[in-house]
């Protein structure tokens, strides 16, 4: 029998995270929940085993450097491999504040988060990845950064997709030569914490494109920005 995939998902205790790692799972994937609380991600993990899926909780809270260093270190150990990241932990914090009066605590959190923390993760992944010639990294970003469609508001978070797409643009031309695709995705407006519950798509719907990018076939696109599985303009 081949050895299952490994896959890592950031900020999976909720939302379309959660529901990737169950879809993933589903498919045989032995996934990586994780989560920056401890208590939350765990009893999300739980749940999944219970139904009889293969996964399991690692803390990972993007914005510390020694739980990334950790988390990757715990994967290269166990595993030997990291076969797909799913880079979808986020924080939406500019409320209704226009960009002009943003308090600079909320940007810096938001970039944090948002940006350094999947840099940081990927910088870490890669190397991994790359022993096994093998590597789908998914960016979850936002038709919020998507510069050509950019207007008034939302300045912290639109900057972080913003950067998130330039930095998907960046590692998958470096990566241009190997088996690792890096793309960028919009999962469309989706109820969850993050979206309200006013947000047209369920969970299922928004995870669509996300799951088809994280199982790409190796003739699969690099370096693009998607929404329903169709390109989408940055
Ligand atoms: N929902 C939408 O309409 C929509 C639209 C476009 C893009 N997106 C993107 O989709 C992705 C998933 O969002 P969602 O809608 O599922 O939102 P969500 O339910 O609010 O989930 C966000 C997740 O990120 C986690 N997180 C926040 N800061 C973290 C950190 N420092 N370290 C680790 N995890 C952290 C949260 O953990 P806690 O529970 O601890 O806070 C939570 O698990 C995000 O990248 C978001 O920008 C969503």
């Amino acid at each position: 029998m081949d050895t299952p995939q490994i896959a890592l998902v950031t900020g999976a205790n909720r939302g379309l995270g959660l529901e990737l790692c169950k879809q993933l799972a589903a498919r045989g994937t032995r996934v990586l929940l994780t989560a920056r609380s401890e208590e939350k991600g765990q009893k999300a993990a739980r749940a999944l085993a219970e139904q009889g899926l293969p996964v399991s909780f690692l803390w990972l809270d993007v914005t510390s450097e020694q739980s990334l260093v950790q988390g990757v270190e715990y994967i290269s150990r166990e595993f030997g491999r990291l076969d797909i990241l799913v880079n979808n932990a986020a924080v939406s914090l500019d409320l209704k504040r226009p960009g002009l009066e943003i308090g600079m605590d909320i940007v810096r959190t938001t970039i944090e988060t948002n940006v350094y923390g999947p840099l940081r993760l990927t910088q870490l992944a890669v190397p991994l990845m790359r022993k096994n010639h093998y590597g789908r990294i998914v960016n979850v970003s936002s038709g919020l950064g998507s510069f050509s469609r950019i207007t008034a508001g939302k300045l912290a978070y639109r900057l972080s997709k913003a950067s998130l797409n330039t930095m998907t643009k960046v590692f998958a031309d470096e990566l241009q030569d190997t088996n690792i695709l890096v793309n960028a995705v919009t999962p469309g407006w989706v109820r969850t914490h993050l979206g309200g519950i006013r947000a047209e798509r369920s969970v299922e719907e928004g995870v669509d494109s996300i799951l088809w990018l994280a199982t790409l076939p190796d003739d699969g696109p690099r370096g693009k920005f998607f929404k329903d599985r169709n390109e989408f303009p940055w």
